[in-house]
Order: structure tokens, then C-alpha cells, then sequence
């Protein structure tokens, strides 16, 4: 692809998140708190959750942040938050994801928030994914590695468990080089199986191992897909 195919692309790969990001934003109610997911999808609710606050709507609603990111982005635009200890149990959460399935299935945690992402979407009423097009796939792994987050406390000894699960493992870096470090000072193991035959018997294996603190694969948790591409924006459900 020529530079400029390839930037126009991303410009309309952000276009259509916007879109979905907008779409799911209409589910939003007034007095609801919602969970606000990680990355450049995520970020476009955060965004219009703020132009509608300008616009004197939704001002009672409230967000949990899913990363720090999203909350330094949250209180930069004047979104109020709030924490899970205040609301156990929230009403809506809105996120992206890398990879999702026929089957809406997920792989998450590109962004390297997985754990928070996945605690806010388990303590919520309803999961709205929100992607642009290029994020469906035929089958998991096809297009992302799986994301695992570990401990940094042997964390060679979790690699060698995942390579026996017949993973090839990267360890995350950061920008400078040095290892990627998750708001919950983990590590981040990005772990590439190919297409997977059987996503939840690959999950209970990954949570069957001390030291492995959660994976990028969110199955059976996805309410609603708002998928936006060249034809308009699709909603989906299991
Ligand atoms: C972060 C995530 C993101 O939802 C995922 O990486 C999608 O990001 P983007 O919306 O930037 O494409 O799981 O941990």
C-alpha cells in the first residue's frame, strides 16, 4: 500500500469509529454511570460525551475510567468520573476491541488496559464494543496476537507455560524499549496461537496459571456491537 493509501485509510478507520463511538454514545441515559474503555475508539465516547455536556445533555451522567489515559482524557475535556467503589454496579460500558469474532467474541488489550477494561465490563449491565470494520475476523487470532497480562515476578516462567501452549511470545516494550507497564505495574506477554480452534478452552488453561493475571480474550461478554464501515454503521447482537 502507497503512503497515501495507507494514510487514507487510517482517516477513514477513524471516521468510522467516531461514527460507532457516536451510535453507542445514543444508549447513554441521563443519570447513567458508565464505563469508559482504552484506545482511539474509546476515546471518540469521551469526546462526545463532552460536545453533548457543551450542548447542556447528559450532565448528570458519570464515567469509570478503564485506564489512566482515559481518565487524564476525561478530566482534561470535563467528563466527571467516579471509581467502581463508589459504583459497584454500573449501567453501561463502552469500549473498542482489536479483533472481534462471528460470534462477537473479543480480543482486547492492544492498548495493554485488559484488566481494567475487563473488571469495569463484568461490573457492568451491558457491554457496548465499538469498532471500525477492519476489526472483524473470521475467527479469533487471525488478525491480533492475544495479550496476557503477567506479573513481573517470574515472568519468564509464564512465558515458558504460554510458548508450551504453543504460543510464540513477545514481551510488550514500551516507547523507549523497556518493558511495557500496565496501570497495575504488570506485564504485558502478546502471545500469537494464529487462528484459535477453541477460544474458552485456551481461557481456562490461561486462568489455570499462578502468575498469569487475566487475558485479552473476552468471551460471552459482548451485548451489543456497533460495527461502523464504508456501508454505514451495523448494529449487532449475540
Ligand atoms: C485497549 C483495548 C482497545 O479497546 C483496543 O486496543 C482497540 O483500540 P482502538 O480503538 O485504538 O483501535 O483493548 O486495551
Amino acid at each position: 500500500m502507497s503512503p497515501s493509501v495507507e494514510k487514507g485509510a487510517a482517516i477513514d478507520a477513524d471516521r468510522h469509529k467516531r461514527e460507532a463511538a457516536e451510535r453507542a454514545v445514543e444508549s447513554i441515559q441521563p443519570g447513567m454511570v458508565v464505563g469508559l474503555g482504552t484506545g482511539s475508539t474509546a476515546a471518540h465516547v469521551v469526546h462526545r460525551l463532552a460536545a453533548l455536556r457543551s450542548e447542556g445533555k447528559l450532565l448528570d451522567v458519570k464515567g469509570v475510567p478503564t485506564s489512566r489515559r482515559t481518565e487524564a482524557l476525561a478530566e482534561s475535556l470535563g467528563v466527571p468520573l467516579t471509581t467502581l467503589e463508589a459504583h459497584p454496579v454500573l449501567d453501561l460500558c463502552i469500549d473498542g476491541a482489536d479483533e472481534v469474532d462471528p460470534a462477537l467474541r473479543l480480543i482486547k488489550g492492544g492498548g495493554g488496559a485488559l484488566l481494567r477494561e475487563k473488571i469495569v465490563a463484568q461490573a457492568s449491565r451491558r457491554l457496548i464494543i465499538v469498532v471500525d470494520e477492519g476489526k472483524l475476523s473470521p475467527r479469533l487470532g487471525t488478525r491480533w496476537a492475544v495479550p496476557v497480562e503477567v506479573v513481573p515476578f517470574g515472568w519468564r516462567s509464564q512465558a515458558l507455560y504460554l510458548e508450551g501452549l504453543g504460543a510464540r511470545v513477545t514481551q510488550r516494550l514500551g516507547p523507549e524499549g523497556s518493558p511495557f507497564v500496565t496501570d497495575q505495574g504488570h506485564f504485558i506477554l502478546d502471545c500469537a496461537w494464529g487462528a484459535l480452534e477453541d477460544p474458552e478452552a485456551l481461557a481456562a488453561r490461561l486462568q489455570a496459571r499462578a502468575g498469569l493475571v487475566e487475558h485479552g480474550l473476552f468471551l460471552g461478554m459482548t451485548s451489543e456491537l456497533i460495527v461502523a464501515g464504508s456501508r454505514g454503521v451495523e448494529v449487532r447482537h449475540p
